[in-house]
């Protein structure tokens, strides 16, 4: 751990299955920071409004969700637990039913005006790493250090189709690609705080490097800041 100098504020955004979450799991790691995976929020909320019943589409009530939701962020060997109204719910907001409806939660101003003002409170004191889409360009703008990790869609196929693999399913590379074409379109074009790299943010393209690489990459330029 290296935790002389400064505490910063270290924002790592990008599109889904560049490896964003083990790259900033392992730099803060390293650091000794706070690991903070803001997608994990959206997720919470996400699985409150299909247990309730909420349409998706029902953009009132998801926002009043939000505000009255009490979402926390506590960590157990150093892997962050996410609490919402006092339930751990780190596991069930994995769940493919998940996965396929945050975007429709997320893209909901009033759930993001809610979710971004706890973000700005949990990365006040520093000494944090916070991985997400809108981090460097939205949330955090006075952020020292800021990441933009990407991938080419067919790397992330590939990376895609090795997880859904080991999970027991069947999967077409070419398809995969396709959707995550498609989805980087509806994410880089929605009116709210779209995927964006914020003009201070370092590119990071990691198609041709390791994990390794990637870590000591963005490593060497948090301390470079310090
Ligand atoms: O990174 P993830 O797959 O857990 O993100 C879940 C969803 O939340 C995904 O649809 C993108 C969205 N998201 C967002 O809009 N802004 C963030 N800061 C983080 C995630």
């Amino acid at each position: 751990m290296q935790r002389e100098g400064r505490n910063l504020v270290v924002a790592i955004d990008g599109p889904a299955g560049a490896g964003k979450s083990t790259v900033a799991r392992q730099v803060s790691r390293d650091l000794g920071y706070i690991y903070i995976d803001t997608g994990a929020m959206y997720r919470a909320l996400t699985l409150k409004a299909l247990r309730q019943g909420i349409s998706l589409s029902d953009e009132e009530a998801l926002t009043r969700l939000a505000q009255e939701t009490e979402i926390r962020l506590t960590y157990k060997d150093h892997t962050q637990v996410i609490i919402m109204d006092g339930e751990d719910v780190s596991v069930e907001i994995r769940s493919p039913e998940v996965s396929r409806n945050v975007s429709l939660v997320a893209r909901v101003p009033g759930v993001r005006t809610e979710m971004v003002k706890l973000q700005r409170k949990l990365a006040e004191r520093g000494g944090v790493v916070m991985d997400g889409r809108d981090i460097g360009s939205y949330v955090l703008p006075e952020a020292e250090c800021k990441v933009f990790l990407t991938a080419s869609p067919r790397e992330r196929a590939i990376r895609r189709a090795r997880d859904l693999e080991a999970s027991g399913y069947e999967v077409d590379i070419d398809q995969l690609e396709q959707e995550i074409i498609t989805r980087d379109q509806i994410d880089s074009t929605r009116e709210m705080a779209p995927l964006l790299q914020a003009p201070d943010a370092i590119l990071v393209d990691t198609s041709d490097m390791s994990f390794n690489e990637v870590v000591e990459k963005i490593k060497e330029y948090i301390l470079q800041k310090k």
